[in-house]
């Protein structure tokens, strides 16, 4: 999604500060980019398709590109395809406004074909456009900056973050609704940003806006405001990670770096919330909690983890349903006693803000379980259940879904309305070291390399399993490119084995020596007697290893937290997979890490 970033009071600095903010964005997904400074008086911008690189190419070669004052942008294209033109900051026809926007403005045609009438010049394709063009109506209408913003604002119907420099004008000025955004402020130096690791390595005091609200950032200081113009009190909060957290650290890649840094995320997500020896669970933000129902509501990754979570409390005596956020969003089942609880890594998916929202409107209590300390979700919701992951910078989710899987135990024994479970309890003290055993002696890069050459991979798995196979699938899909499926393991008979060869290996999760354990080890047989090849990731406790081309092991351990070991494994195989193909990893195409359009 676009990322935007802006910055006053670096001096001779501001290019490269835009520069950098912008590389630490690139995580977010983008196809050009650009930039514009206010110095002297003057506006200058420049912007590219492409990768930043093409965008620093002309910048290099740019002499004029100074300035004390700047915004930037990456884009990820929604109105109109990636070219120089639709690449932000977008100017009006005078070249005195310039404006960076992430989000969708619904009205935009409208307001497009009113301005045209009034003599104004488009550019471009995109929907942000009609912005300057309106900021500059108004300044020609006699008003000064900061009120034509408002102005333009106040005719815009959707979701935006904006940020607008103007001529003449030593100021950035911003407006929030439904899109993120963040100040950083130091001594001498305001930033802003659609998530803080842009501007980290200078400040680590931050202030969330806030949905209507304005913001100036000058060289005399920063203020919020409402629509109105008066000023709000705001309060500056510390992030607690540094820019180190958001670097590779000698890794090829975040992923994999996230992927390693698993057991410390679940340390510090388990930190201070279990008390072993008195049998106790204790979530710091959480009021007491009463659920009678549960609606787990989540896209993507996220929703794996929503449908896990949701077995654990049916297993616990708490009737909760996982549903896709879009979906629910449209069209909620009508019970209204349950307690709608929006997982999202982001805090900031539209889909699942659209969820939790709608599930406000009708008056249900809501739970935000999300990494994202001050995130829109965060906010919005009645509660919320940190993860605790740290910044989470590959597009590909890996260590935040191991995080939300935790998170989901703890809520789970939080409200269970029976004894707590110690053995869970045990099991998730020890999850940190089980999954450094994972990490240390996997085999998944073997695996990865011996069915390299196949155009499909299946995934299956019962119960906990079954989320499991459907992460499984993708994150193989997105990184690798290949197709991949991801299976309840009793529903491949049901139509999809026709699709099983030998060119097909099939991944299967099979945890204990159970009834489940066997069904999937049945299931396997039948996959087996089709020639294809298994990947059985396991604990050993069924006989599933003589079935198996090749096992991917797991420590012994209580079934929801082997859940979570065996999706490392299945993450692993993903990666390396696509580590040899020679995929762009961190930044899959077409993909976005955090998805604020619906
Ligand atoms: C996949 C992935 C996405 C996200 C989804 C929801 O690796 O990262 O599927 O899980 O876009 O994002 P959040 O969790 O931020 O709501």
């Amino acid at each position: 999604m676009c990322g935007i970033i802006g910055c006053v009071g670096r001096g001779e600095d501001t290019l490269s500060t835009l520069l950098h903010g912008l590389d630490q964005l690139e995580y977010r997904g983008y196809d050009s980019a650009g930039v514009a400074l206010v110095g002297d008086g003057d506006l200058r911008v420049a912007k590219r398709a492409g990768k930043l690189d093409a965008l620093k190419a002309v910048v290099g070669d740019r002499a004029d590109l100074a300035g004390t004052v700047g915004i930037g942008h990456t884009r990820w294209s929604t109105h109109g395809p990636p070219t120089d033109g639709n690449a932000h900051p977008h100017c009006a026809c005078a070249g005195r406004v310039a404006v960076v926007h992430n989000g969708i403005i619904e009205n935009y045609q409208a307001l497009r074909d009113e301005l045209a009438a009034d003599g104004h010049e488009f550019d471009s394709d995109t929907d942000t456009e009609v912005v300057p063009h309106l900021v500059e109506a108004s300044l020609e209408a006699g008003r000064d900056p900061e009120a034509a913003f408002r102005d333009a604002v106040a005719r815009l119907e959707g979701s935006f973050a904006l940020a607008c420099v103007v001529e003449g004008t030593e100021a950035v000025l911003v407006a929030r609704n439904d899109s993120p955004l963040v100040l950083g402020v130091d001594d001498g130096a305001t930033y802003l940003a659609s998530d803080v690791p842009a501007f980290r390595e200078f400040t680590a005091r931050v202030v969330y806006l806030e949905d209507g609200e304005f913001a100036r950032l000058s060289a005399d200081g920063w203020h919020v405001a409402d629509a109105e113009g008066t000023r709000l009190e705001k309060s500056v909060e510390t992030v607690e990670w540094d820019a180190e957290d958001t670097g590779k650290s000698g890794y090829d890649h975040f992923m994999l770096k996230e992927i390693h840094e698993q057991p410390r995320a679940l340390r510090q997500c388990l930190r201070g919330r279990v008390d072993e020896l008195g049998g106790s669970v204790t979530l710091e933000e959480l009021p007491e909690l009463d659920l009678d129902r549960a609606h787990l509501v989540a896209a993507g990754t996220s929703y794996h983890a929503a449908i896990y979570g949701a077995e654990l409390l049916c297993d616990v005596g708490v009737p909760a349903t996982a549903f896709l956020s879009h979906e629910y969003a449209t069209a909620p089942p009508p019970q209204e006693d349950a307690t709608v609880i929006g997982v999202s890594q982001s805090g900031e998916t539209a889909d699942t803000l659209a969820a939790t929202r709608e599930a406000r409107r009708r008056g249900a209590e809501t739970l935000a379980i999300t990494n994202t300390v001050g995130s829109t979700m965060a906010r919005e919701c009645d509660h919320v259940c940190y993860i605790r992951s740290g910044p989470e910078i590959g597009v590909a989710a890996t260590k935040t879904f191991a995080g939300q899987q935790t998170a989901l135990n703890l809520l789970c024994e939080y409200v269970s309305p029976g004894p707590i479970d110690r053995d869970l309890i045990a099991a998730l003290r020890d999850l940190p070291s089980d999954v450094q055993a994972v990490l240390d002696g996997s085999d998944a890069e073997a695996v990865g390399e011996a069915y390299i050459d196949s155009d499909a991979y299946f995934f299956i798995g019962r119960a906990l399993n079954y989320p499991v196979a459907l992460e499984g699938a993708l994150k193989m899909k997105e990184i690798s490119y290949k197709h991949a499926e991801g299976f309840a393991a009793g529903e491949l008979k049901h139509g999809t084995l026709a699709l099983v060869t030998p060119e097909t290996p099939v991944f299967a999760s099979v945890i204990g020596d159970g009834e489940l354990a066997r069904k999937t080890v049945g299931n396997v047989k039948e996959v087996e007697a089709r020639d294809a090849p298994v990947v059985a990731v396991t604990d050993g406790r069924s006989d599933v290893e003589r079935y198996a081309n090749h096992v991917l092991d797991i420590p012994e351990t209580h079934p929801r937290a082997a859940a979570i070991l065996a999706n490392i494994q299945l993450q692993l195989v993903a990666y390396h997979t696509a580590a040899k193909l020679g995929r762009s990893i961190d930044k899959p195409r077409n993909l976005a890490k955090s998805v604020t359009v619906q």
